[in-house]
């Protein structure tokens, strides 16, 4: 090894050791005769002396180090002067006199600060992640992934669980994206695609007798990125034999809840966690996977506000619509700027507008309030009675403001309840060091397609009705209430899974329900339907999104600061240049024939 000791590991107890270092040039500083150079590695960083009266040769070639440059040190660990501790930093209280140096490669001046905490834009992050994966925030960030799956690949051992890597030249498995597609050549005209996620492959090992599988599995789907969707992304999949939905929450829970007590001891959060029914989700937080670090929910006052002068209201009404709303507290004196730009927010999520009700200045008791006390958008449309019973309804007291939609269900509550997501964090209310994690159980089978008009599964087909509801898949499929379950945490969906159908009959129901034609189904589906005849076990799963996890846990804002080598926002990879052309040997190979953009 060019080094023998790490920098993170030189502190007061290696006084007076000889020690052989190696890393990067993270500062250099001179103080009239000497040199002090900040060493750094993926450790840590040490101070480094260079006297000339103790090594001439080597306070030379400091002279001429820059930063990024990559050097060895020999020295010895001393004691720093008086007054020169950095209590910041594990070695500040010593530092290596170097009596020798070597160069071991130079660097160009970096297009970004290594050695500063300053924001640079990403796409030059991306350009030249090598050096950003030097900056403190994305080491810590790999380090924190590192122990996570470990962590995880422990705890799974530790249960039984065989890791079981799985294909990624595969066929088409829908999990409701588009497929990532690899043309074959030796099969010309025909095509692999990447897998959207094991889920297929996963069953068929339970079909194959492995009982408990486990796999850090990578997933591709070409859709949209976004903070926390990347076109592929990784995935913790796990699978079950002979299990019910509880007992794969239970051990969800406790993987969960043991890992954030060994790795994370300073977050906080509830157990046993809380559990919703999608319908209650929906109905209380407008989305199925509210941020339940705060109450704000949201409360259906439709009645209170049927007989007012407002049009809108009566149409909504009349129409079979909601009228929704929840209590902005201390936010009365809100701007009118501030509430369009929130009108702004809750109409790109589908609403039509934004009703604003603040009231103040009338004191503890509702009777007190009168329309002076009362400042809205609608305000001639209301009575002090209508404000009354709804500041009653809402529990709203003096300094709250009153936000209301009104329109059809599906498009108020989602608007809604992003408003909610999003004053949660406006309004300081979502802590970050606490994990407000929740099982959301008891989702739909199927979900209507207006667009398309058909039924699309709402999290995959393979979920096996509740009992009792497998009556409804002929003739009400949107009735059917499946076995499957989400995890949330902070507002964000961290899992997903369900007990699967491991029968032929229920399965081909299902994909019927889902306007696949018997042909469509042979040919996507044989390989599951045929082996579920040969002795499928009951079984069931889950799959934590592990880029999410991690970007939760570390409290950062896009699951890109916590993957090594992310896509752009617009699927690009800057460094390599990826997506780019291929040789025209390689089309012709493949027999593949470009045709113009337009
Ligand atoms: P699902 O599609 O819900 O379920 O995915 C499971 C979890 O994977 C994460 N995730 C993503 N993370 C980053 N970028 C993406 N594009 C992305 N898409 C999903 C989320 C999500 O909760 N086969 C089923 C699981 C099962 O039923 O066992 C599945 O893939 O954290």
């Amino acid at each position: 090894m060019l080094k023998n000791i790490n920098c993170g590991d030189i502190t007061k107890g290696k006084l007076g050791e000889h020690v052989t270092l190696a890393g990067w040039v993270n500062r250099r500083r001179d103080h009239g005769n000497l040199i002090f150079i900040d060493l750094r590695d993926r450790t840590g960083i040490v101070q480094v002396v260079f006297n000339p009266e103790l090594t001439t040769k080597a306070h030379a070639i400091a002279e001429s180090l820059r930063n990024e440059w990559v050097i060895q040190i020999k020295g010895i660990v001393s004691e720093r002067p008086e007054g020169t501790v950095n209590i910041d930093i594990p070695s500040g209280e010593v530092e290596i006199n170097a009596q020798d140096i070597l160069i071991l490669n130079e660097s160009k001046t970096p297009p970004f600060y290594v050695n500063e905490d300053v924001d640079v834009d990403e796409n030059l992050r991306l350009k030249y992640r090598y050096v950003d994966l030097r900056r403190e925030n994305m080491k810590n960030a790999l380090v924190a992934r590192h122990n996570i799956v470990k962590y995880i690949r422990t705890f799974l051992s530790e249960r039984e669980f065989l890791e079981i890597e799985t294909p990624i030249l595969i066929k088409s498995t829908p999990e409701g994206a588009r497929d990532h597609v690899v043309p074959s050549r030796l099969y010309p005209g025909t095509f692999y695609a990447l897998p959207q996620s094991p889920q297929q492959l996963k069953q068929l090992l339970m079909v194959g007798g492995l009982e408990r599988y486990f796999q850090i599995a990578r997933c591709f789907r070409d859709e949209d990125s976004r903070a926390d969707r990347q076109p592929e992304f990784t995935q913790l999949d796990l699978e079950m034999s002979f299990v019910e939905q509880e007992d794969i929450l239970a051990l969800t829970e406790e993987l969960f809840t043991e890992l954030l007590k060994e790795l994370f001891p300073d977050k906080s959060f509830i157990s046993p966690f809380p559990r919703l029914t999608y319908d209650f989700a929906m109905e209380n937080y407008g989305v199925d996977r509210p941020d339940l670090r705060f109450e704000m929910k949201l409360v259906d006052v439709s009645n209170v506000l049927e007989d007012t002068d407002f049009r809108v209201f009566n149409d909504v009404i009349s129409k079979g619509g909601v009228i929704k709303g929840l209590v902005a507290s201390k936010c009365a004196e809100f701007t009118r700027g501030k509430i369009d730009e929130l009108t702004e927010f809750v109409k790109s999520r589908g609403a039509n507008g934004l009703i604003s009700i603040g009231i103040s200045g009338f004191g503890e008791s509702l009777s007190d309030l009168d329309m002076s006390h009362v400042r809205s958008n609608i305000q001639r449309f209301l009575s002090v009675e209508h404000v009354q019973k709804l500041a009653d309804k809402l529990n709203a007291v003096d300094g709250d403001l009153i936000l209301i939609i009104a329109g059809d269900v599906k498009p108020t509550n989602s608007s809604l309840g992003a408003l909610r997501n999003l004053l949660g964090v406006e309004l300081g209310l979502s802590d970050p060091n606490v994990m407000a994690f929740a099982f959301v159980t008891d989702f739909p089978l199927f979900e209507w397609n207006e667009e398309e008009d058909r039924w699309d599964a709402s999290h995959h087909a393979f979920c096996m009705p509740k009992e009792g509801y497998e009556q409804y898949l002929a003739d009400d499929p949107g009735k059917v209430v499946a076995q499957s379950y989400d995890l949330i945490c902070n507002g964000i969906e961290m899992a997903s899974g369900s007990i699967r159908v491991h029968k032929r009959d229920l399965q081909q129901k299902i994909f019927s329900v889902l306007g696949y034609s018997v042909e469509e189904v042979t040919e996507r589906f044989s390989q599951l339907l045929d082996a579920f005849e040969y002795g499928a076990p009951p079984h069931g799963g889950i799959a934590p999104g592990i880029d999410r996890l991690v970007m939760v846990l570390l409290g950062r804002d896009t699951i890109r600061d916590v993957i090594a080598f992310p896509k752009t926002q617009s699927q690009m990879d800057p460094m390599f240049g990826a997506p780019s052309e291929i040789e025209q040997s390689q089309l012709e190979e493949l027999r593949i024939q470009l045709t113009s953009e337009d």
